[in-house]
C-alpha cells in the first residue's frame, strides 16, 4: 500500500476562521469539531491546523508562548481531543502546525532571561524583518536579539541543546495525543549564518530534519510532516523531502505562478522532475493564510475552478485553504481599523497584510456573520458572501462546492504525467487514469469527442476559455 500522504489532499483549517461554538467572533477547536462534516462530505483525506497554541496573538498564533497547551481563546486540550477524535471516527487524518524558528517574547524562557536559547549579540547585523523594518531589537542592557518576523517573535538559537531536545519533545507530546503529523513552520530557517547574506536554507538545518523524521519514523500510522520552505529553488526544497528528512514540501512556485500556460508548465515541470529525484510526491497548492485569494489573484472565479481541477489532475498530493471551496475572493476593502496583520502594522499600512484572506468562512444564512458563530466575526465578512454560503452552494450542482466535492471524488491520483500535443495556451496531460485539458488561451477548443467526467464549466464538445476537463482514459 502507497502511504496516505503520497496522494492526500489536504484542507488548511485557519482556526481564528473557521467556525466559533462560543460566539466570543473568533473561530475556535470545538467550532471546528462541530463542522468537521463539511470535511468529510467534501472529501479531503486530511486537515492541517493552523496554531491553536497558547499565544499572546500578534501573529495569529505564530508566536507561540506554550507549546503543550491550547489557547483560552481556541478552547482547551480536552477540546482538542475531542476534535482528533471525531475527525478520526470520520476517517479523516489531522496534522498540527510546529513553529520552531522562534517563540513568543512572552514565552518562559523569554521571559526568565534564557538568552542562551535565543539569539542575543552585542551588535546587529543589517538583517531586515520579513514583516519590515530591522530584524533586531535591543533589550535595557543593551544587547539586540534577533527576529526574522515580529519583535514579539525572537528566533531560537538552535545551536543550544536544550532547544532541540524541547521541541523533540514536544513532538512526542502531540504525537502521542495521536495526531498525524506537522506542518513545520519556516523550517528553513532555524540554523543562521550571522556574518552570511542568508538568512535561510543553511545547510545545518537538514540534521534538524533528520532527527525528526526519526522521531517520525519511531511512531506507527504513518506520521509525516510538511515543510514550509519559500523563496527557494526546487532542486533546494526537494532536499526536505530526500531520504531520511520530511514527507511533502509545500509548493510555493505553484502557488506564485500567474494564470500563464508556458509559466505553469515550466513550474509543473521542474516540480515534477525535483521531486522525483528525490522519491518524494509532488505538491501543488493555490491558497493559504499568507497569500492573496487565488479567485482574486485570477482574475475572478472562473479562472479558480479552472486552476482547481488543473491542479487536481496532477500527481501528487494537493493542500486547499478554508474557503477556497467556496469560491472566496480575497476581502480588498477591510476598512484600516479592524487589521491586525503584523505585515500590515509594522509597515505602517503599506502593506495591506494578510487579513484579507483570513476572513471567517460563511456557512448559512443571509446576513453576517453568516453562521460562522452566535457573535459576531473578528472581522467582517462582505454582505455578498449571503450567495457563497456552504448551505446556499450545497445542493446546487453548478456552485464552486460542488465542482470541489466532484473533483476529490473522482480525482484517481497517480504518479507520472505525460504532456500531449495541444494548441497554443492550452495544457493537455495524460496520467495512468485521466486525460487533463486546461485551456488557457481565449478561444474554444476541440480536444476529446468524449462527454468529459467533469469540467470546470459548462461545455458542449469544444473546451471554453478559462475551463479544465478531466475525461477517463
Ligand atoms: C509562516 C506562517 C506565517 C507566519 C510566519 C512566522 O510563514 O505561515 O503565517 O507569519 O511563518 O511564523
Amino acid at each position: 500500500m502507497v502511504e496516505w500522504w503520497r496522494h492526500a489532499v489536504i484542507y488548511q483549517v485557519y482556526p481564528r476562521s473557521f467556525a466559533d461554538a462560543d460566539g466570543d467572533g473568533v473561530g475556535d477547536l470545538p467550532g471546528i469539531t462541530a463542522r468537521l462534516g463539511h470535511l468529510a462530505d467534501l472529501g479531503v483525506d486530511a486537515l492541517w491546523l493552523s496554531p491553536f497554541y497558547r499565544s499572546p496573538m500578534v501573529d495569529g498564533g505564530y508566536d507561540v508562548s506554550d507549546h503543550r497547551d491550547v489557547d483560552p481563546v481556541f478552547g482547551t486540550l480536552a477540546d482538542f481531543d475531542a476534535l482528533l477524535a471525531e475527525a478520526h471516527r470520520l476517517g479523516l487524518r489531522v496534522i498540527v502546525d510546529i513553529v520552531p524558528n522562534h517563540t513568543s517574547s512572552r514565552h518562559p524562557w523569554f521571559v526568565d532571561g534564557r538568552r542562551d536559547r535565543y539569539v542575543f549579540r552585542d551588535e546587529p547585523n543589517g538583517w531586515q524583518s520579513l514583516f519590515g523594518g530591522p530584524a533586531w531589537t535591543r533589550v535595557a542592557d543593551g544587547q539586540w536579539y534577533l527576529h526574522l518576523f515580529d519583535p514579539e517573535q525572537p528566533d531560537l538559537n538552535w545551536h543550544n541543546p536544550e532547544v532541540r531536545e524541547e521541541f523533540d519533545d514536544i513532538l512526542r507530546f502531540w504525537l502521542d495525543r495521536g495526531v498525524d503529523g506537522f506542518r513545520v513552520d519556516v523550517a528553513h530557517g532555524m540554523i543562521k549564518d550571522l556574518a552570511g547574506v542568508t538568512l535561510f536554507d543553511h545547510e545545518d538545518v537538514h540534521e534538524i530534519h533528520r532527527r525528526w523524521r526519526k522521531i517520525l519514523d519511531s511512531y506507527p500510522g504513518e506520521r509525516m510532516a510538511v515543510a514550509e520552505v519559500f523563496d527557494t529553488a526546487p532542486a533546494r526544497v526537494a532536499r526536505y523531502v530526500s531520504v531520511g528528512e520530511l514527507h511533502q514540501a509545500f509548493n510555493f512556485d505553484f502557488l506564485e505562478a500567474p494564470w500563464e500556460p508556458a509559466v505553469l508548465r515550466r513550474i509543473i515541470d521542474a516540480s515534477l522532475r525535483a521531486a522525483a529525484a528525490v522519491g518524494a510526491p509532488p505538491t501543488w497548492v493555490l491558497s493559504n493564510h499568507d497569500r492573496r485569494r487565488h479567485v482574486t489573484r485570477f482574475g475572478g472565479v472562473r479562472r479558480a475552478r479552472a486552476a482547481v481541477l488543473l491542479m487536481l489532475g496532477l500527481p501528487g498530493s494537493a493542500y486547499l485553504y478554508q474557503g477556497e471551496e467556496l469560491g472566496l475572493p480575497e476581502v480588498l476593502d477591510l476598512p484600516d481599523e479592524v487589521r491586525t496583520d503584523p505585515q500590515w502594522v509594522r509597515s505602517g499600512g503599506e502593506e495591506p497584510g494578510r487579513d484579507g484572506c483570513r476572513v471567517p468562512l460563511p456557512w448559512s444564512g443571509d446576513a453576517p456573520p453568516f453562521g460562522f458563530g452566535p457573535g459576531g466575526s473578528w472581522l467582517p465578512q462582505p454582505a455578498d458572501w449571503a450567495g457563497l454560503t456552504v448551505e446556499a452552494q450545497r445542493l446546487d450542482p453548478h456552485s464552486t462546492l460542488s465542482l470541489y466535492r466532484d473533483a476529490l471524488r473522482l480525482r484517481r491520483p497517480s504518479d507520472a504525467l505525460r504532456w500531449l500535443d495541444a494548441p497554443d495556451g492550452v495544457l493537455l496531460f495524460e496520467t495512468d487514469t485521466m486525460r487533463v485539458a486546461a485551456n488557457l488561451s481565449g478561444v474554444p477548443i476541440r480536444v476529446m469527442p468524449a462527454t468529459p467526467l467533469l469540467s470546470s464549466n459548462e461545455m458542449a464538445g469544444e473546451l471554453p476559455p478559462d475551463t479544465t476537463a478531466w475525461w477517463t482514459i
